[in-house]
């Protein structure tokens, strides 16, 4: 009986004693002493061993013992309910749930591929105001007013009462980008300038009263023709493979001189001449040249020390093209059915 009692108080202290940190370990408690084969169970087996006299009492503490350690079971429970594995607790085989997953529009896609290809080339990014006044859209581009120019691109424009002392309007091309870079004042200047512009033309499936550009500016001494054909075929090839061909032609733009338009071999049909490309095998793709000195005067930058060269090009047929959209329009009408066909692979 002696030895019984010293054996639970030691039994005793030891639950005491124990912790755990999680639920294995909750299991561990239960399995060591409250198991079928546990040690609660094999103490109160010994009862057979004390004498008769003795059994009542002996009932009561091993009872006394069970219950220590029960109550002490509980309590573990209790502490560490809810840190059981997500393995015990779930159904790993049932289905998900489905996450609906947004997609992006396709112009940003088109966008972000033009503009990643520049960055590979150290451009920047810059963008420009949509509402603008006159001198960056027009006057500092080279284009005075009652240019014919001017003429080239309709225009709407901002009422900004009768006292506003300068001519607000929505911006017709990215170029006003060129100008606001410029004026900054900073050289060398390396920067590519996407963004939406307006046009004040009759909506249809091949135009729109706005749409998106990308424009390219590069100002640097000794900046010639050359590194500007070597930039646009660096693009071109990224753009549309290794095996597009390229052709320059003489072009008129008020801010530039000389000025060019590229063309590439038509991507649809390789060259040979289709719907696309109008059965010449080429497609436009975009405006450049070299900054007129004018231009550059405008902004505060001397022509004799610095040149350089600037591009435009539209986002909305390369898309079109690219993603075999027919409607010019659907970019813009937010149809979800449209625009969640398109995700960041495509
Ligand atoms: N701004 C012209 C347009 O909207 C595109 C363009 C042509 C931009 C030649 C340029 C350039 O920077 O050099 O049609």
């Amino acid at each position: 009986m002696q030895d019984l009692l010293q054996k639970i108080a030691a039994y005793k202290s030891e639950i005491d004693a124990f912790t755990a940190a999680d639920d294995k370990r909750v299991e561990e408690f239960r399995i060591k002493w409250l198991g079928t084969k546990g040690l609660v169970k094999g103490t109160m087996g010994e009862m057979k061993h004390v004498p008769n006299e003795q059994k009542r009492e002996a009932g009561q503490i091993l009872n006394e013992f069970k219950q220590f350690a029960e109550a002490k079971f509980e309590a573990l429970k209790e502490a560490h309910s809810g840190t059981e594995s997500l393995s015990d607790s779930m159904d790993l085989s049932l289905p998900g749930d489905e996450t609906p997953l947004g997609s992006r529009h396709p112009i940003s896609l088109m966008r972000n591929r033009i503009i990643s290809i520049f960055q590979r080339l150290g451009f920047a990014v810059a963008e420009g105001p949509e509402v603008e006044d006159d001198w960056h859209n027009f006057t500092a581009l080279n284009m005075p007013e009652h240019h014919p120019a001017r003429d080239m691109q309709d225009t709407f424009y901002v009422d900004a009462g009768e006292n506003s002392a300068v001519d607000w309007l929505l911006r017709t091309h990215t170029s006003n980008t060129q100008i606001r870079e410029m004026e900054k004042g900073k050289l060398p200047i390396r920067v590519i300038c996407p963004g939406r512009v307006y046009r004040n033309e009759t909506i249809s499936a091949r135009s729109h009263c706005f749409f998106h550009q990308v424009e390219g500016l590069y100002i640097d001494e000794h900046v010639s023709f050359a590194d500007l054909k070597q930039t646009l075929y660096f693009f071109v090839k990224e753009m549309y493979g290794q095996d597009v061909r390229v052709r320059f032609r003489p072009s008129y733009f008020p801010f530039t001189e000389p000025s060019a338009e590229m063309d590439v071999s038509c991507f649809i049909c390789g060259g040979t001449g289709c719907n696309i490309c109008k059965k010449t095998g080429w497609v436009e793709i975009l405006g450049c040249g070299m900054i007129h000195p004018n231009v550059l005067q405008n902004c505060g930058i001397n022509p004799e020390k610095y040149t350089g060269f600037a591009f435009g090009m539209g986002v909305e047929r390369p898309a079109m093209l690219k993603y075999g959209i027919n409607d010019i329009r659907l970019f813009s009408e937010n149809d979800v059915r449209f625009l969640k066909q398109f995700t960041s692979a495509t």
